[in-house]
């Protein structure tokens, strides 16, 4: 018997330091911030977009290769190729923007040297007296493209891949800072959580530097270029090409931008490292790394001190020092970097867990840096103090316990609001996701906003943080393979860094799906060095990769410390239509890898890839329990919907209940990431007319499909519940078959339709839905009747409904704080007169607001809809219609949302606006 290896780590985690991120301004607490200042720089920008790339500037980074044939369309699992390569025939700007990476670059001899110059300096955009009064105002976070309008057929500029939004182009960004002359002597820098991309940046007319990855956090020294005393000019140019991606990217500055002030011997960015070790509820190490930069021109002696809070439910640091670690002194050498290493040992710490069985506790270490006793620098750090453990045979140990991970994946996109970072939309579907039973998000495929992962960490999801979606090999003829010789060491270490004191945080992933699997020893040699980078910066969590192609012999799944499939684990393409053709083909492959890897363990982290459209039911049903979708089969390409039988998934892919089966038979993988949480836009699979995807769970409006109840069943199998489908409005199906499936969280079901039994069945081993396939429709109501060990356990009712006479308005909230950044999400339903939702009805309804409040965007989660989602008015996609609505910053009182449509009775709902600080944004 092979002895396994238990990878084990302990390691605790924080975040950013930021008490205007993170509440903690409203600490009870005396241990005061001091010196630091972190302005969030949203308001106060204004905008120009050239109509067309080629109108633009030439400051350009890089000239990028000409696309002369993409096919939008493709397969996800198309095998990518080598990059085109292309000569600068001009001048570029690349040079003076690499040496913004140089800290993230180990290799002395490989960091970046300014060239001598000042390129745009005498460009009108940078200039401080350039009168952009004309340009567009905005607010950040800003995406650029989201109201469209959508581009539509198949000529347009940018396809369904890429959402049909005007995502591409070039623009700038300009705003004026106030820059006290107090300021003079600090250090200031600026900090970009993501810009959509090709960042170029000036102040006051000099070029600063910039970063070309559009998912980076990164940070500028501004120190240089600062005239304290009076109105500095911000500056950027950004640059999002077409065809850079598989999905909707967003474009422009669609995270927070922040300017950050500090002494000039300060902790450097994400300068604090915590990692635990021995972890128990009776005690934890906690050691902690703090990086310490002396910006000043002599060297000085500096104490530098550590104390650790507990923060509350709400994130607010309490009043208690924990722990303190012991005074260290630096002596920090002008112009360098020191770094300083402390333990203290907690005792009865708190642990961060997994709801429901664990609890997400935080805490906070306050690092101040002191000089004659003064202190000259605070820092914030969230962190959590958990063990985890990673067996071959048992999967993933959090605190002992194990944890499968019941996960989904989500791209970055918040549906109507497009890449735009919005707290209270994450926390949303975190919450609609938490519902279900998910307890695991895969970062799907690149860093998220930072706000994203101060939510999983207050709620306890765990996280695969992945980066890179392509390394050397491209899969579209612009996307991150063009950067990635110049850049792919500093993405990924700044990416470490930032996240790593995230206790949300469990996995890095470092690549998902890439080219380098097909090329054996060259490809393994890439992922070496992005597996060192890694480690490098954090060795106390493994690192993984997502293979769709590679296999147990091949070079790629050595390099890395567990393995990543994607729809490996289920086979691949199986199904007999699949006879002969040349595409990726698998066998089931969870044993082969177990039996080739026994130290590693086994995650799926990409499952599924299921199909539909929320509230569409084709016929016939499949009798299969996986079918890809084909017209007549699922599919319809006329109206360009799938059924919401959810048996229908991708070709590569497979329904739900056949991956439930795959992964119960082999209890040995860690668990699974479902493709995908939420409908995102872009990668409208298999219908490229459409916008937007069809393998959400939840869809774009953030609206259930009938698939949320079996996973629900499933993953919750202590919540009683029985979900019935399809609707039963079916008024020219009558005498003819109309399957009906149910998913319950009990064992056994019994059906009746119009009080008739048609009789009860108990699900076998392996199976997760109860189906009569016989039905003989006629309208009336179906009741299921669930059993859990012989016991009633849940019932449901679907009725036939009367014709639509009035709308039903839900919000999410009745409340919300008046700072321009809350949403509600307001649910308009098309009913009759019982009150019952209308299945297929798709009436057109107006909205209009009254008091401190205003639209924000509007959508139904109908992949085929190409209205903007500015619109105040929308059709109901299958009786639904959502509204989001935001409260006007500073201004508070009632807002009144009204809904109405041509022959239904007009609806209302109100939401109070709030003073009070709330957590939500
Ligand atoms: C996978 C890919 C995902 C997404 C998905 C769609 O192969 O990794 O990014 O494209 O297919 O089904």
């Amino acid at each position: 018997m092979t002895t396994k290896k238990i990878f084990r780590t302990e390691a605790l985690i924080i975040g950013l330091g930021i008490c205007l991120l993170f509440g903690s301004c409203k600490t009870n607490s005396h241990f005061q911030v001091v010196t630091r200042e972190r302005i969030v720089l949203d308001d106060g920008w204004r905008l120009f977009k050239y109509s067309s790339a080629q109108l633009a500037d030439n400051l350009i980074y890089d000239v990028r290769p000409e696309v002369k044939e993409h096919d939008d369309a493709k397969d996800a699992d198309s095998r990518p190729t080598g990059a085109v390569v292309t000569e600068a025939g001009q001048p570029v700007l690349r040079p003076w923007i690499l040496p913004t990476a140089n800290d993230f670059i180990k290799d002395p001899m490989q960091k970046h040297q300014r060239p001598d110059g000042n390129p745009g300096s005498d460009f009108p955009f940078v200039q401080a007296n350039f009168d952009d009064s004309v340009w567009e105002k905005v607010k950040l976070p800003h995406d650029w493209a989201i109201n469209g309008p959508f581009q539509t057929g198949w000529d347009s500029e940018v396809g369904g891949g890429m959402g049909r939004l005007p995502v591409n182009g070039v623009a700038w960004y300009r705003k004026k800072l106030d820059i006290p002359a107090s300021d003079a002597g600090r250090s200031i820098f600026l900090d970009i959580d993501g810009a959509m991309s090709y960042a170029i940046v000036w102040l006051n007319g000099k070029l600063v530097g910039g970063w070309p990855y559009g998912y980076a956090s990164w940070r500028l020294d501004l120190t240089p270029y600062v005239q304290p005393g009076g109105v500095n000019q911000l500056a950027i140019r950004l640059d999002n090409p077409n065809y850079s991606a598989r999905w909707y990217p967003g474009g422009g500055i669609y995270r927070h931008v922040w300017l950050t002030k500090t002494h000039p011997v300060h902790i450097a960015q994400n300068g604090t490292y915590i990692t635990t070790r021995e972890v128990s509820a009776h005690s934890a190490n906690v050691d902690m790394e703090v990086t310490v930069d002396n910006h000043f021109t002599e060297s000085v002696n500096v104490d530098v001190v550590a104390r650790i809070f507990a923060l509350d439910n709400n994130g607010i640091r309490q009043n208690e020092v924990v722990a303190d670690f012991p005074k260290q002194e630096c002596k920090a050498k002008a112009g360098e970097r020191s770094v300083l290493k402390a333990t203290v040992k907690i005792t009865n710490p708190k642990l961060w867990g997994p709801p429901p069985t664990q609890h997400p506790n935080l805490y906070m270490a306050v690092t101040t840096v002191e000089m004659d006793g003064r202190v000259i620098d605070s820092y914030e750090t969230r962190f959590g103090i958990r063990s985890l453990e990673f067996n071959p045979d048992k999967g993933i140990l959090v605190n002992g316990e194990k944890i499968a991970l019941k996960g989904v994946n989500n791209h970055h996109d918040l549906g109507a609001l497009g890449a735009a970072f919005n707290k209270s939309a994450a926390r949303r579907q975190l919450e609609i996701l938490r519902e279900m039973g998910c307890n695991a998000i895969r970062m799907a495929h690149n860093p998220p906003d930072p706000g994203l992962l101060e939510l999983t960490d207050r709620m306890g999801f765990l996280v695969v943080d992945e980066i890179f979606d392509s390394w050397e090999q491209k899969k579209t003829p612009h996307d991150f393979h063009l950067i990635f010789p110049d850049w792919s060491e500093a993405d990924t270490r700044a990416f470490i860094r930032r996240d790593r004191n995230c206790p949300s945080v469990i996995i890095w992933s470092f690549g998902n799906e890439v080219g380098e699997q097909y090329l054996d020893k060259a490809g393994a040699e890439v992922a070496r060095r992005l597996y060192d980078f890694v480690k490098e910066e954090d060795s106390t969590r493994p690192t993984i990769t997502a293979m769709n192609y590679a296999k147990p012999d091949m070079e790629l799944p050595k390099m890395a410390d567990m393995i990543g499939l994607n729809y490996q684990g289920e086979g691949i393409r199986q199904d007999p239509i699949f006879d002969g053709i040349e595409r990726i083909r698998t066998p089931p492959q969870y044993d082969a890898f177990h039996t080739r890897f026994p130290d590693k363990v086994i995650l799926s982290l990409e499952t599924a890839s299921a199909l539909s459209s929320r509230g569409i039911y084709h016929f016939p049903v499949t009798s299969s329990l996986s079918s890809p979708a084909r017209d007549g089969m699922g599919g319809d390409s006329k109206s360009c919907q799938i059924s919401a039988y959810e048996l229908y998934a991708v070709d590569f892919g497979s329904s739900v209940d056949k991956v439930f089966a795959a992964l119960d038979r082999h209890p040995f993988v860690a668990g699974e990431f479902v493709w995908n949480g939420f409908d995102y836009i872009g990668e409208p699979t298999p219908y490229y007319e459409a916008r937007s995807s069809y393998t959400g769970i939840v869809d774009l409006a953030g609206f259930k499909k009938d698939r949320y109840y079996l996973y629900q069943a499933h993953w919750r199998p202590d919540l009683p519940m029985v979900h019935i489908l399809p609707h039963w409005n079916w008024p020219g199906r009558v005498g003819e078959i109309t399957p009906v499936h149910l998913f319950t969280s009990g064992d056994e079901a019994e059906l009746f339709l119009n009080g008739q039994s048609l009789g009860r069945k108990k699900k076998g081993e392996y199976e997760y839905r109860l189906r009569w396939d016989n039905v003989i429709y006629e309208p009336g109501e179906l009741k299921a009747i669930a059993y859990k060990e012989g016991k009633v356990w849940a019932e449901e009712r679907v009725k036939t409904t009367g014709s639509a006479v009035a709308l039903n308005m839900v919000s999410d909230r009745t409340e919300m704080v008046a700072d321009g950044k809350e949403l509600a999400f307001v649910t308009v339903a098309v009913a009759d007169n019982e009150g019952l939702t209308v299945p297929l009805s798709n009436n057109r309804i107006k909205f209009s607001i009254e008091g401190p409040g205003e639209i924000v965007a509007t959508d139904n989660g109908d992949a085929t809809n190409m209205e903007s989602f500015a619109s105040h008015s929308r059709s109901a996609f299958n009786g639904l219609v959502l509204v989001i609505v935001r409260a006007k910053a500073g201004v508070t009182g009632v807002i009144k949302l009204k809904a109405e449509s041509d022959g239904l009775k007009d609806i209302q709902v109100e939401i109070v606006a709030k003073r009070e600080f709330g957590f939500g944004h």
